[in-house]
């Protein structure tokens, strides 16, 4: 259960604290007021928290690591399953005695929670002050002014235009080699257990020229990879009036990739009956956009992709997966399962696993069904497997995962790889981290070289855990 409980916390729960650098230091700049900000959820939150931030320091106020200098606490929230929410719940009451010995300290509910229960998070939760949701972040410096006044502030309105282009993100918690760039919002999907097209709203892509311009500002400040995101990136559609032009998801990344080959192109997520071959084919064409798509499946069985409103069968996804192998060889794709959805039998189980072992996945983001109100399936269906059949199927999905993870290590030993270095390990200063192409992380010796954060070196496997490559420097 331990590992379960650790599966589950895994990044799309992850806490991502306040590491916020201000542009000037403090004691040039007086700001009216210091914020910490805690990040919860997906990346694409992550991102979002990295614009509150940049709203946040063009109005006067400073970001703070720590709690204690703050005047203001803003948490980024998730509502994706039950737990992500309760862990909110839980952080929001230890502010409580930092707020009696600090009366004039407020503290805001940002992002998806803020969005599903509006208001309720004020009657809920007495100590929260602010309300805002993932289109309103603009409107934040003023619902602080009138938060000041002791009145509850609140802002949930969802836009159809909203994409914050010009604001250009302050990089929070960054190791400055990698970077988070935001090409669309919300989601129109409507998969039936999801609630991301409610907290979330319609699906609207960002200026091209924006995203563009972003990409190469961060390439010239050092940065090397860029993940380009959205919850569903190969629907992303602009329409550039300048040069009369379409430009889709396979446009954009081309034109992100010709920016500099030294810049390593990724994106997440591609929805499985969105992504072209014309993405395939820009993949295969430039060498810096990284082999690897994160391609969630839910569930094998086609019965259950139906009530989940997935729109493809089983079938279609693994023409999907041949297709990917036949024009990338060299692709590792990763998924998201969900087990114990409505009705799901231990037949609709074991096709899930079925799908698993015939893509051989090298990663996969693992749950057990979370019904979140007023989605269709709370609406329609019923949370029909109990807590212990989800979690023992969860178990088998999980063993399945470290097989198949296991298995694409083992069969890296003596390959090479263009690695980015991201850091020190983090078990020693003496090696370094970076990841594969792959999206594989691989430990090395630093040995007597002199390669330093954000280098490009040819790395040889010699050993593997389940999760890391461990290898050597090949100079
Ligand atoms: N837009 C992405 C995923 C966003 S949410 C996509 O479509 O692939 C990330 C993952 O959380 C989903 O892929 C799904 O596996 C999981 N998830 C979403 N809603 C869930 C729920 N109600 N219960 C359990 N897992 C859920
Ligand atoms: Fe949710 Fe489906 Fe949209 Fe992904 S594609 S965010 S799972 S509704
Ligand atoms: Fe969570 Fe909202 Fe992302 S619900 S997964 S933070 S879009």
């Amino acid at each position: 259960m331990i590992q379960l409980l650790e599966i589950e916390n895994k990044l799309h729960d992850e806490v991502r604290q306040g590491e916020a650098y201000a542009p000037v230091s403090d004691s040039e700049i007086a700001y009216k007021k210091h914020f910490y900000i805690e990040s919860y959820g997906c990346a694409m939150n992550f991102s979002d928290t990295e614009i509150i931030a940049s709203i946040l320091n063009s109005n006067g106020y400073g970001a703070t690591k720590n709690l204690e200098d703050a005047e203001l606490i803003f948490v980024n929230t998730c509502s994706i399953r039950e737990k992500a929410e309760a862990t909110v719940r839980k952080r929001l009451t230890e502010f409580r005695k930092l707020k009696e010995a600090n009366k004039g300290l407020l503290v805001g509910v940002l992002g998806c929670m803020a969005e599903r229960l509006k208001t309720k998070l004020l009657e809920e939760e007495k100590l929260v002050d602010i309300v805002v949701g993932p289109d309103s972040y603009r409107s934040l410096p003023a619902l602080i002014e009138q938060a000041e006044t002791g009145q509850k502030a609140v802002n949930v309105l969802l836009s159809r235009e909203e994409t914050y282009a010009d604001i250009s993100p302050v990089r929070l918690d960054s190791n400055g080699v990698c970077a988070f760039v935001s090409i669309m919002r919300g989601c129109n999907n409507m998969c039936s257990f999801c609630v991301v097209p409610f907290t979330r709203g319609r699906e609207r892509s960002r200026d091209a020229y924006s995203i563009i311009a972003e990409a190469t500002e961060l390439f010239d400040k050092g940065y090397k990879e860029i993940t380009l995101l959205g919850q569903n990136v190969d629907s992303y559609y602009w329409y550039d009036e300048k040069k009369d032009q379409q430009i889709t998801f396979a446009h954009l990344l081309e034109q992100v990739a010709l920016i500099n080959p030294e810049l390593r192109i990724r994106f997440s997520t591609s929805h499985p009956k969105d992504i072209t071959d014309e993405v395939l084919f820009v993949m295969s064409r430039h060498e810096n956009v990284c082999n690897h798509i994160h391609l969630p499946l839910q569930s094998g069985s086609t019965r259950l992709l139906q009530l989940m409103n997935r729109t493809y069968s089983k079938e279609w996804y693994k023409a999907k997966v041949d297709r990917i192998k036949e024009i990338l060889p060299n692709c590792t794709i990763t998924a998201d399962i969900i087990t114990g959805f409505c009705t799901e039998t231990e037949e609709d189980h074991q096709e899930t696993l079925e799908v698993m072992e015939y893509c051989g996945y090298d990663m996969s983001y693992m749950y057990f069904y979370s019904e979140r109100p007023g989605t269709l399936a709370a609406k329609r269906f019923e949370d029909d497997v109990p807590l212990e059949i989800k979690k023992r199927r969860l178990q088998e999905v999980v063993d399945m995962q470290g097989k198949l993870s296991t298995a694409g290590n083992l069969n890296d030993i003596g390959k090479t790889f263009k690695i980015l270095i991201e850091g020190d390990s983090k078990k020693s200063e003496l090696a370094h981290t970076g990841r594969s192409e792959h999206n594989k992380s691989v430990v090395f010796p630093k040995g007597n070289h002199n390669f330093k954060k954000g280098d490009y070196v040819m790395v040889k496997v010699n050993d593997c855990t389940r999760a890391t490559l461990i290898g050597e420097i090949i100079a």
